[in-house]
């Protein structure tokens, strides 16, 4: 648990920190569930900078800061669509996605929304499970030329 964590909503500067949390924690962590070939090619998503800068301007892109340390992201497309929820490496089980879930939930229903939707990684469907998503279907799905498997996932606000 820590105390201070400060959520607030991303700018392009913060872009190099997100994009190494990005990189990082799918090594890292989501090498668990996946294999070499899939994390090589979900992890290079952290190079295209032009995708970073157009979701931070165009979603609703927070981040999670210890001091002046980003610890954590996510963002939400559609108004309703819960579309990346990343954790620092080191900061993994300290309540930040907790958090930052927490705000996208708060933050669908201002939007007008019932439900919230996600598809989220093997690795993350503990952390959903325990926040009360339900599973949808699992499902395969390609890209740039691996298929990972995933869960769409939804909760009702
Ligand atoms: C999934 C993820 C976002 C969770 O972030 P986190 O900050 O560690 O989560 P929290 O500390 O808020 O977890 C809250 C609760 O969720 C559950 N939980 C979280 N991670 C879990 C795991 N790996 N296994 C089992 N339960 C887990 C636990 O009940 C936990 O409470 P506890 O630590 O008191 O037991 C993080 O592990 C991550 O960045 N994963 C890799 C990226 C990813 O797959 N993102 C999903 C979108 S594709």
């Amino acid at each position: 648990m820590i105390d201070d964590i400060e959520i607030r909503e991303a700018t392009l500067d913060d872009i190099p920190e997100i994009t190494a949390i990005f990189r990082d924690t799918v090594r890292a962590v989501n090498s668990r569930d996946y294999n070499e070939k899939q994390i090589e090619v979900w992890s290079s998503g952290a190079d295209d900078i032009e995708k970073w800068e157009e979701r931070i301007k165009k979603f609703y892109f927070l981040v999670a800061e210890v001091g002046t340390t980003i610890v954590g992201f996510s963002y939400l497309t559609k108004g309703y669509y819960l579309d990346g929820l990343f954790v620092h490496k080191d900061f993994q089980r300290r309540t930040i996605a907790s958090k930052l879930l927490r705000i996208m939930e708060s933050r669908v229903s201002l939007n007008g929304y019932d439900t919230i939707k996600s598809d989220v990684s093997i690795t993350a469907l503990e952390f959903f499970d325990s926040h009360f998503y339900e599973v949808e279907k699992k499902q395969k799905k390609s890209h740039k030329g691996q298929v990972f498997e995933n869960y769409i996932i939804y909760k009702d606000l």
